[in-house]
């Protein structure tokens, strides 16, 4: 094989984001509304709180208002609850995302389950979650797996239609929307997972390898069909041999060049679409909060 395209997250990610910035600016002038995202954080997992920065920044570049709540790690369901309600019912935040992963004393579940499904804009309100499910277009969609979607319509000029997909990876952030989406648009998909028995062979079928499974390098360059295209959702910091640290995904990208026809590179790949995502989301539930 020649060398694959490298599938630009970054680039397309920063166009998203200026046309996000275009609609918002018409809403604006147009409706006089300006759509506000609320995001809250508990504790101080220093990863989210890298995420949450750049959530705020983005949004506020992109026209729209940006809400931060940062609760302690101590906080109990029965504050994040509470605080939940408050931003379900203030007309100025129209999406609302509580970071994931949130402290132990706190069942994920059912804060999720409290948000205004309106204002869901991670898309994972059991709601929301059986409207992709059903296949209908009137639910929010998962920012990380719907930006995927859009780099792989991007790259087959939209016609995804018969294409052997496997995901890797089951989870209900990633994997299990992947599945839906990528069903819709006409794949038949297949979902591998840890449990799986043969997954270089389940892998060697596919048309579009999606892997989710947040393990180093785990899937190998002779392990994908000829001209594969591949998108790779993980974000793995590893030792490097002299020292310091490097970010790799779940694929192995030097191995994987060799065969792949396309492939999302980490850092720079998938990784900056997910915010992108998330600021689409927001402008489409400001949207249809306002009829
Ligand atoms: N933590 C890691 N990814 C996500 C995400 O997509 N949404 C939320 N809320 N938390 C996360």
């Amino acid at each position: 094989m020649s060398e694959p395209k490298i599938i630009d997250g970054k680039a397309f990610a920063a166009g998203l984001r200026d046309r996000i910035a275009t609609e918002v600016a018409k809403l604006k002038e147009e409706n006089g509304i300006t759509p506000g995202l609320a995001v809250v954080l508990v504790g101080e997992d220093p990863a989210s709180q890298v995420y949450v920065r750049s959530k705020g920044k983005q949004t506020v570049e992109a026209g729209m208002q940006s809400f931060e709540y940062k609760m302690p790690e101590t906080t109990s369901q029965e504050e994040l609850l509470a605080k939940v309600e408050e931003l379900n019912n203030d007309p100025a935040v129209n999406g609302i995302l509580v970071q994931l992963p949130l402290p132990k004393q706190i069942d994920e579940q059912a804060v999720l389950a409290a948000i205004d499904p309106a204002k869901d804009v991670d898309g994972f309100h059991t709601t929301n979650v059986g409207l992709l499910g059903t296949g209908s277009d009137n639910g929010l969609v998962p920012c990380t797996p719907l930006g995927c979607i859009m780099l792989l319509r991007d790259h087959f000029d939209g016609n995804l239609s018969g294409k052997k997909a496997v995901v890797i990876g089951r989870s209900n952030i990633v994997g299990k929307p992947m599945f839906n989406l990528l069903l819709k648009e006409s794949c038949t998909v297949t979902v591998a997972h840890s449990r799986t028995q043969d997954l270089p062979g389940e892998v060697r079928q596919a048309d579009i390898v999606v892997a989710a499974v947040g393990r180093p390098e785990m899937v190998k360059g002779d392990w994908l069909k000829d001209g594969a295209v591949v998108i790779d959702v993980g974000i793995n910091r590893i030792d490097k041999p002299e020292g310091g640290t490097r970010l790799v995904g779940d694929v192995d990208f030097a191995s994987a060049c060799e065969r792949a026809s396309a492939i999302t590179p980490v850092p720079g790949g998938v990784g900056p679409m997910t915010i992108a995502v998330l600021l689409a989301n927001t402008v489409t539930a400001a949207c249809q909060q306002n009829g």
